[in-house]
């Protein structure tokens, strides 16, 4: 088949602060690249932005290391609720749901939402559309989870959860708040498609609402498109998904788009991460946080941003060879 474009490909799970020691960094390679090869290849061989989007974020909801999906934190109350969206840069759509139970995949119903006139639905009516779409309960609670929140419960609520990655050992007890999955994708026609899906911050107030439904923390055009990652309060606050997202619609380069965005957060003292492609083959990634746990396809080989010192934001990587 003859690739027009050079499909390009970026995916997270999560933020927070740095990863313990080799092994966290070999672990969480060992979850992010079968995911990036899956679904490179797909895009390789023709499938659609919309679709690899959906394929992998599927994935990384399916993996119990990550807070979206099977392996989701719980809320104050106990209970597990979701949140995902997607949004099709070419149509320039978003879709989504908020605070959904008792789904395997979240993001099936974000794109399910895709081509209907109400495109985003939070709890009651997201659970009408599972049992209307015939999509079978579940329940994406693990044994890990539920021990995080007993513990908590036992601390009287003092400390954080919500790891980033759902091993213990891996993490720092402050990477709370943080969990999110997400996949950028250009296709072989130039499209880009974006999806975000999180389990949310850990011992939330019920009704609380993540930026991974709001185009705060998932935007797209025909020209970039961002997934972020991290509190999402303070990626509500600066808009971030659209702040770079418009920012390379109105001419900044990708790279000059999240630097600024990133200069900007780092000034406002936020905690968060984003991932991003443009419609040039662009891949980007930037953070104020301490880790941002992303994986990239370059039309070349995978890379990844596990071992990124502390003190460098942003980073782009323009081609097959160059990166800054
Ligand atoms: N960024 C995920 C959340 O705060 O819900």
């Amino acid at each position: 088949m003859e690739i027009k474009v050079q499909p390009k490909l970026i995916i997270h799970g999560g933020a927070g602060s740095s990863l313990k020691g080799k092994g966290g960094v070999e672990a969480v390679r060992r979850s992010l690249y079968p995911i990036i090869e899956e679904v490179y290849s797909l895009l390789e061989s023709g499938t659609n932005a919309k679709e690899a989007v959906l394929r992998g974020c599927q994935m990384l909801e399916d993996d119990p290391c990550f807070n979206a999906g099977t392996g989701s934190v719980l809320q104050s109350d106990g209970q597990i609720r979701m949140s995902a969206s997607v949004m099709d840069g070419t149509s320039q759509s978003f879709s989504g749901v908020i605070n959904v139970s008792r789904v395997k995949n979240p993001i099936d119903l974000a794109i399910a939402l895709q081509s209907s006139p109400d495109r985003v639905l939070s709890d009651y009516g997201a659970a009408e559309l599972a049992r209307e779409l015939q999509i079978p309960t579940y329940n994406g609670l693990t044994e890990l989870r539920l021990q995080e929140w007993i513990q908590e419960r036992q601390d009287n609520f003092k400390r954080t959860m919500a790891g980033v990655v759902a091993e213990a050992e891996l993490v720092e007890a402050s990477n709370a708040r943080r969990g999110t999955i997400g996949v950028v994708a250009l296709d072989t026609e130039g499209k880009l498609a974006v999806g975000t899906s999180t389990g949310g911050k850990g011992f939330e107030r019920i009704g609380r609402v993540s930026d991974s439904a709001m185009p705060a923390g998932n935007y797209a055009t025909k020209y970039a498109a961002v997934s972020c990652t991290g509190i999402g309060e303070d990626i509500i606050d600066e808009c971030l998904a659209v702040r770079v997202v418009i920012r390379v619609t109105d001419g900044l380069s990708l790279k000059e788009a999240m630097q600024r965005s990133f200069t900007e957060a780092q000034e406002h003292k936020r905690d968060f991460g984003a991932i991003a492609l443009d419609a040039s083959g662009a891949i980007a990634w930037g953070k104020t946080s301490e880790a941002l746990l992303a994986a990239y396809h370059n039309g070349d080989k995978i890379g990844d941003t596990l071992e990124i010192p502390m003190g460098t934001e942003v980073g782009c990587i323009f081609s097959a060879e160059s990166s800054v």
